[in-house]
């Protein structure tokens, strides 16, 4: 199979499995509309929906339109009446295999040598649609690129990943395969590398030699909306802990790679996890919300059991084996239903080794916050002098905020993959033996799930009072977003 020469000017054909479901509607179609309106897709870009629904060419326009009005409060605009025409629907089943001939034949109909096949479904149907895209010949890249984008979770512990890797390594090559994790997309994600890497300040104290603890937090106030039996099987582990946490974690800690391309950063993540260690299950808190400030509990959420011990927060110390991070640990946190929607990095510094002044209490360490969600940006909060006579410390900052630095919004994580998938640029995607390493770092905290039941914490409320407690033990606490 020779690889096709690829340019972001060719035309491709971009099949969505799982058309009609939520990831579509919410996040695929919407991406998809932005990159034709900004010129960043070629014109003639073929968008085909597979799915299970009885629909026809036109119905399935119809649901697109309707996803895609919230987000054009002035009706439809050019860039969607451009692209509706482009837009067809196979109607059928994961498993059947002449579905997948009539795919074959509306993609002959498009016309276009490039394919990128995009698996919005859930986890059982990965298996199916490789195996039918494979079988129908629709893997094959002699006539322009075949690339396979699977969401996650990826598997649902090592084992399962290891077989669905072996799976779609025997029909597709790992070139081909595109794993993944919208966190990598974000843009304080991908800053961190250029902070890092572009910069001659940061590098030198990012180690055990100034850094105190690292902290990574996501919160969100939201609960399931809609997808009660799909979290119920994941939890907060599978659904966000083994690739969104890990993930960024890996960017914070991994050393500098030689390029910034797909091999070397995956290498250098990959050699990271390998050193990456999650604190015995006693420096675990495993949660579960129960009603609060007007919201349901978890066990009362559609599509719930109603005896499920699934967590829906997690909050792990993770150490780290080498030079560089030795004696550092990583806190990490995640839930639902949470007071408020922050995803965010805190590096929080030492104590200085002596402070030569008079001081009512000893200083606050230096802090450096990368916010991702909301309000992208960085964030440095050190002690300075308060003026006037004699020595007082005040707190004060330097900020870099995207919102007005930059005219545009950032884009959605989802335009920037997609664009990624059609360039042929793999650096934001998985590769199969970071995934697998991912499995193997929670592997204790999924045995921690499995053996004890979440402790209780009130919806609205910033998790379980044990979270508390595990960085008490160590003597610091959380940060909380907007303290400095
Ligand atoms: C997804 C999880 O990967 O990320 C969801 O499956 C979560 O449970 C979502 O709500 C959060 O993403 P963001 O970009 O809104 O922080």
């Amino acid at each position: 199979m020779a690889a096709h020469d690829v340019s972001p000017a060719t035309p491709c054909s971009i099949v969505i499995f799982g058309a009609t479901g939520d990831l579509a509607a919410r996040k695929l179609v919407p991406a998809l509309h932005a990159l034709r309106r900004n010129g960043w897709l070629h014109p003639d870009t073929a968008v085909i929906g597979f799915g299970r629904s009885d629909l026809d060419d036109e119905a399935f326009r119809e649901r697109l339109a309707e996803a895609l009005a919230e987000h054009l409060p002035d009706g439809p605009d050019d860039a969607w009446r451009a692209l509706r025409p482009r837009v067809r629907y196979v109607r059928g089943g994961y498993d059947e295999a002449a579905a997948y001939e009539r795919l074959a034949e509306a993609l002959r109909e498009a016309g276009h040598g490039d394919h990128v096949y995009y698996t919005a479904t859930p986890p059982q149907a990965y298996a199916p649609i490789v195996r039918g895209l494979a079988d129908t010949g629709l893997g094959d890249e002699h006539q322009g690129f075949r690339r396979l984008v699977i969401e996650k979770p990826f598997g649902e512990d090592l084992e399962s990943a290891r077989a669905l890797n072996a799976f779609v390594l025997e029909r597709f090559r790992e070139t081909q395969v595109y794993r993944i994790d919208h966190y990598l997309a974000k843009e304080t994600a991908q800053n961190l590398a250029v902070l890092r890497f572009a910069n001659t300040i940061f590098e030198p104290i990012w180690s055990n030699r100034a850094i105190d603890h690292v902290q990574i937090t996501m919160a969100e106030p939201l609960g399931m909306e809609g997808r009660g039996s799909f979290y119920d099987d994941a939890g907060v582990l599978r659904d966000v802990f083994q690739n969104h946490m890990l993930q960024l974690l890996a960017l914070v800690a991994m050393e500098p790679p030689a390029r910034y391309d797909a091999d070397a950063v995956r290498d250098e993540k990959v050699k990271l996890l390998r050193a990456l260690r999650c604190a015995e299950a006693g420096h675990a808190v495993l949660g579960q919300y129960t009603a609060g400030r007007g919201q349901p509990g978890y066990l009362d959420e559609p599509g719930v059991a109603p005896d499920s011990r699934t967590p829906t927060y997690a909050a792990a110390r993770f150490a780290i084996d080498n030079w560089r991070w030795a004696g550092v640990p990583f806190y990490v946190r995640a839930g639902k239903r949470l007071e408020e929607k922050a995803s965010e990095i805190v590096l929080t510094f030492r104590h200085p080794p002596h402070v030569p002044f008079d001081l009512p209490a000893a200083p606050r360490p230096d802090r450096l916050v990368l916010r991702l969600v909301p309000d992208e940006g960085i964030s440095l909060r050190f002690n300075a002098k308060h003026p006037g006579q004699g020595i007082e410390l005040d707190r004060v900052g330097l900020d870099f905020a995207y919102q007005g630095r930059y005219r545009r919004p950032n884009p959605d994580a989802y335009e920037t993959l997609i664009q990624d998938v059609v360039e042929g640029d793999a650096t934001l995607f998985m590769r199969a033996d970071e995934v697998e390493m991912q499995w193997r770092v929670v592997a204790p905290l999924l045995r921690a799930a499995a053996s004890r039941r979440p402790v209780p914490y009130a919806a609205g409320s910033m998790g379980p009072v044990d979270a508390a407690e595990l960085l008490a033990r160590d003597g610091r606490t959380w940060y909380r977003p907007g303290w400095s």
